[in-house]
């Protein structure tokens, strides 16, 4: 969906707009046949190809998702039962768009106990499905996609070379959904008022989302013991060009080390950072030995980064 079509459907907004503040072209809107279960599940059975991983071969399914196909039970369930993972544990993660990389994080320690050897991790959203189309400030921001990734054991010296989460709820109603959950459960009047859709106080999230972001780096770096020119791509969350280029500035990485997509999917929360690994590996940016930053932030707030040795 193009941002020409938001003006089609009556949004008081346009190209320019959009484009300018946040370098947003287009988004992917899932067709009414799909769901976050079917597209995991085509995501997840391409990763589990190119890893040459069977579904009777996965311990653990940690799904990253703030926009589940149903609120019980987790949507992991319903991608383990689609796969037919019939061994595999399976729940989610909701740290919203850092949830892959907390999702990693996860699967990293069940491999480190040895409680799983093969961990299916998948980042993925229908976002459209809980903006409210008539609110300018938030749909045209967002968009739909899965990205799946398998984690085994790796050699020393590769694999997750450093990681770090963190969080501050104290900043959770500047990116929430006012009702529908046990505080405020859905009735007539928040159906009337419409506080269950997703409700966003931009300037605040940008301000906290740029300070995050920069902290994030700085840890990832010096968990791995690593400076900057030894990273060889940087794949950050894909929320908005302006977060990103900060982000690439205080790290003092050029922007040619960074990977964008956010102008061909919009924010894709839990899935931006899986999609933009899948894109970049397939375009050879990725190859054995790359040393890739990963680092998100999200609503909660969460935030995160790991440093990750192909
Ligand atoms: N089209 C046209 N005008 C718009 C639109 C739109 N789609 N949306 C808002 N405006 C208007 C506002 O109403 C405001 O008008 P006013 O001055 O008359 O009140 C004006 O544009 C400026 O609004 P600001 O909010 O100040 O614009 P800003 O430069 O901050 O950009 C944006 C807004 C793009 C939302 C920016 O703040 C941003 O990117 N914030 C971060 C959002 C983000 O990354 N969210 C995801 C977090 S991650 C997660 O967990 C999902």
């Amino acid at each position: 969906m193009t941002n020409d079509e938001f003006v089609a459907i009556g949004i008081d907004t346009n190209d320019a707009w959009i484009r300018d503040r946040t370098g947003i072209r287009e988004r992917h809107v899932a067709g009414p046949d799909e769901t976050l279960t079917s597209l995991a599940a085509t995501a997840s059975r391409i990763a589990m190809t190119d890893a040459g991983v069977a579904a009777s071969e996965i311990d653990a399914i940690v799904m990253a998702t703030v926009s589940p196909d149903h609120l019980l039970p987790a949507a992991a369930v319903e991608v383990q039962a689609a796969l037919g993972a019939t061994r595999a544990a399976a729940f989610d993660v909701g740290a919203a768009c850092t949830g892959w990389i907390y999702g990693v994080v996860v699967a990293e320690g069940l491999v480190a106990t040895g409680t799983a050897e093969t961990v299916l991790v998948i980042g993925g959203e229908l976002l459209t499905r809980i903006v409210n189309w008539k609110d300018r400030n938030t749909c045209v921001l967002f968009g739909d996609g899965v990205g799946a990734t398998i984690v085994k054991r790796s050699q020393k010296g590769r694999g997750v070379l450093s990681s770090y989460i963190r969080s501050d709820g104290t900043l959770a109603k500047l990116l929430w959904r006012p009702s529908g959950g046990g505080a405020n459960p859905v009735s007539e009047a928040t159906l009337a008022d419409g506080s269950f859709w997703v409700q966003m106080q931009g300037r605040e999230v940008f301000k906290h989302a740029v300070r995050s972001m920069a902290d994030a780096c700085d840890r990832a770096l010096d968990g791995a013991k690593l400076s900057a020119d030894s990273i060889d791509l940087v794949i950050p969350h894909q929320a908005n060009t302006r977060i990103i280029e900060a982000t690439a500035k205080h790290a003092g990485i050029s922007m040619n080390k960074v990977y964008v997509n956010v102008d061909r999917y919009g924010n894709t929360s839990a899935a931006s950072i899986p999609i933009a690994l899948d894109e970049a590996r397939r375009a050879g940016r990725i190859t054995d030995g790359s040393t890739v930053m990963f680092v998100g932030f999200g609503a909660g707030f969460t935030w995160g980064s790991l440093v990750v040795r192909f």
